[in-house]
């Protein structure tokens, strides 16, 4: 049969998939894969905007989850928000001149979706956004800023879980934009579970030895590195005092984020690590936080992304924040917000340590096909 015009147009013009920050990496690998196995293989061109660049923040990400190599690399780097903004927009510009694509699609909520995301909207091309719709209601989070911005920018609006819908539809989104995909981080999850690396294995390559686990093996991981809960000196100081508590209770393996690292060290904190019960490791890979998670009594975290790996997982997890714009990970999940509060931390450590952690269900549509779903209807879409 022979082609239309349309179809042969989209055969020739690729789909310009961004990736910048560390989650995004675990966002965009599936769609990678769905892209290239739909029938007909939809063409792409793989951007990385720089904005995470050490090895820890990305290339170990990218052999984890088998990311193919970047077509570019816009090498922004780190800088404030409006110069990291701006410095991905100048140089993403000339990549959309020079390869005309169909599409430029954008995964989650970082600086590098906003920038990318606008480059192209206001040049005509129709902007896809997978992860579209999550609210915290919280505009002190600059993530929220780059999803309400990111959302009224796109063409094709990719969703996680249906309460996402209702916000679209609040911020005058049309329903004909909106698509319930489900979960593509949690695609990445499945694929690669059985090649997690076993958390002995991780405290050993930094000098720990799993027994201090007990047997059987019992421990906390924890992550956090949002500036509102480490870039203020009594913030991270009050939290790091709770968390010594806990894992008074429970070894806590920590998971420090190159900001959360420096803040420590800036403001003397040091001293608050219990060298004999709190783990202080750098950035994890993909297989080796997966294998951290998965084998955990508890996460404690104030991460977005964790708080639906450990819902996909049956972890019971404390989020260190005042909101999610992830509820469903609290409605039918295994999340818990507890914010900063001591006792409320406390308790709700408590209740986990005594068996009475949140055992909740995997939501609707984390079951691995999202981003089969996403590329099937991108491809419908774009003819
Ligand atoms: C960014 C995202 C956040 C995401 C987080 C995951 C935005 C607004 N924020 O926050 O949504 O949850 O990534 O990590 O886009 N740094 C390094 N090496 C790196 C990258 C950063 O050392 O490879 C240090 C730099 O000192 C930098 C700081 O971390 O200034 C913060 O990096 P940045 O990309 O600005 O924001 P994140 O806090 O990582």
């Amino acid at each position: 049969m022979l082609q239309t015009e349309a179809e042969e147009d989209i055969t020739m013009k690729p789909v310009i998939c961004i990736v910048g920050a560390r989650p995004n990496f675990m966002k965009m690998a599936p769609i990678l894969r769905a892209l290239a196995a739909h029938n007909p293989p939809i063409p792409m061109l793989l951007v990385h905007t720089g904005q995470h660049y050490d090895r820890d923040m990305s290339d170990k990400l990218f052999e984890d989850l088998a990311l193919p190599h970047p077509d570019i690399n816009l090498e922004v780097g780190s800088a404030s928000h409006a110069v990291q903004t701006a410095e991905v927009m100048r140089r993403f510009e000339p990549v959309v001149d020079a390869h005309g694509p169909s599409c430029v699609l954008v995964v989650g909520d970082v600086n590098s979706t906003l920038a990318c995301a606008l480059v192209a909207a206001k040049k005509g091309i129709p902007v896809a956004h997978v992860e579209s719709g999550l609210r915290s209601n919280d505009r002190a989070m600059p993530e929220e800023i780059n999803r309400i911005l990111t959302d009224q920018l796109s063409d094709r609006l990719y969703i996680t879980e249906r309460s996402a819908s209702d916000n679209l539809a609040h911020e005058g989104i049309p329903a004909a934009r909106i698509c319930f995909v489900g979960n593509v981080m949690i695609d990445s999850l499945l694929n690669a579970k059985p090649k997690a690396v076993d958390p002995a294995m991780t405290l050993r390559t930094h000098g720990v030895d799993a027994a201090v686990l007990g047997e059987p093996r019992r421990y906390g991981v924890v992550t956090l590195h949002r500036p509102s809960n480490v870039d203020d000196q009594h913030t991270l100081s009050d939290l790091l005092h709770v968390l010594g508590e806990v894992a008074a209770q429970i070894p806590l393996i920590f998971a420090l984020h190159p900001r959360t690292k420096a803040n420590i060290e800036r403001f003397g904190l040091l001293n608050l690590i219990k060298p004999e019960c709190m783990f202080l490791l750098p950035p994890q890979g993909y297989l080796e936080m997966l294998g951290l998670m998965a084998g955990a009594t508890l996460m404690l975290t104030d991460s977005g992304g964790l708080q639906e790996e450990t819902t996909a997982l049956g972890v019971p997890c404390l989020t260190l924040r005042e909101n999610t714009e992830r509820p469903i990970t609290i409605d039918q999940g295994t999340n818990t917000l507890v914010g900063r509060d001591r006792q409320a931390i406390l308790d709700a450590a408590g209740e986990i340590l005594a068996g009475k952690g949140k055992k909740g269900r995997v939501p609707e549509y984390w079951d691995g096909h999202a981003a089969e779903r996403i590329a099937a209807d991108l491809w419908n879409w774009l003819k």
